[in-house]
């Protein structure tokens, strides 16, 4: 997709702060840390838009930004950063939780993992839950430029094994360095939304 404009739009700890416009919505969900800001700005052609850190829990609020006035990417906080309480913790959780399973316009689903390292618990619950819902759902292999060539066929397949992938399911490899996977996954979000 050529992207004519895209801008931050708001931030949202509860349903009453969503956008109130019905646009179609794709949502990025993962561990803290894993790239989820870096990959809006990715494919966004965007350098700083979704705020991106070396330090864990950056993104604590869920923030939206609005593509070529026709869909929103949604930026949601990291599961599983240690350093925050319990009540932190589980505040984030709920706030995550409302979200996916309220939010009637969204639409497609983007779960990152870390392609260096196997899933973690808390990824294989998020993705079991994705995969026992409705929407559709994918699933990006993040990182891609931090391991050699030659490892990639296995560490995808520990990602499948691990999240007890179906064979169908598709896992994309991605960079937020190079930019590699980024026209797959566009194709992916053209696909679900019709775009
Ligand atoms: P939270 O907001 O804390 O949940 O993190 P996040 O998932 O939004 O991660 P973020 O995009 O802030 O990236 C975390 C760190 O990983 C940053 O230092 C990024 O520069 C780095 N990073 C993200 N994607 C990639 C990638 O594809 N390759 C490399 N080498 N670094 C990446
Ligand atoms: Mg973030």
């Amino acid at each position: 997709m050529q992207i004519k404009e895209a801008k931050y739009e708001t931030t949202a700890v509860k349903p009453e702060q969503y956008p109130k416009r019905y646009l179609p919505e794709v949502a990025w969900v993962g561990r803290s840390n894993v790239g989820k800001s870096s990959i809006i700005n990715a494919l966004l052609y965007r350098k700083s838009l979704a705020r991106a850190s070396a330090t864990p829990g950056k993104t604590r609020e869920i923030n939206f930004y609005l593509v070529n006035e026709a869909l929103y990417f949604v930026d949601l906080p990291g599961y599983g950063y240690a350093r925050v309480s319990q009540a932190a913790k589980e505040a984030w959780g709920r706030m995550i939780e409302t979200y996916l399973q309220t939010r009637e316009q969204l639409q497609l689903i983007v779960m990152l993992v870390d392609i260096r390292h196997a899933p973690s618990n808390e990824d294989q619950v998020m993705y079991a839950w994705l995969a026992a819902q409705e929407r559709p759902s994918l699933v990006v292999a993040t990182k891609l430029d931090k391991i050699p060539r030659g490892q990639i066929p296995i560490r995808l397949r520990t990602i499948r094994e691990v999240l007890g992938m179906a064979a169908e399911a598709p896992v994309i490899p991605f960079s937020a360095v190079t930019g590699q996977g980024r026209d797959e996954i566009w194709r992916q979000i053209e696909g679900v939304i019709g775009l």
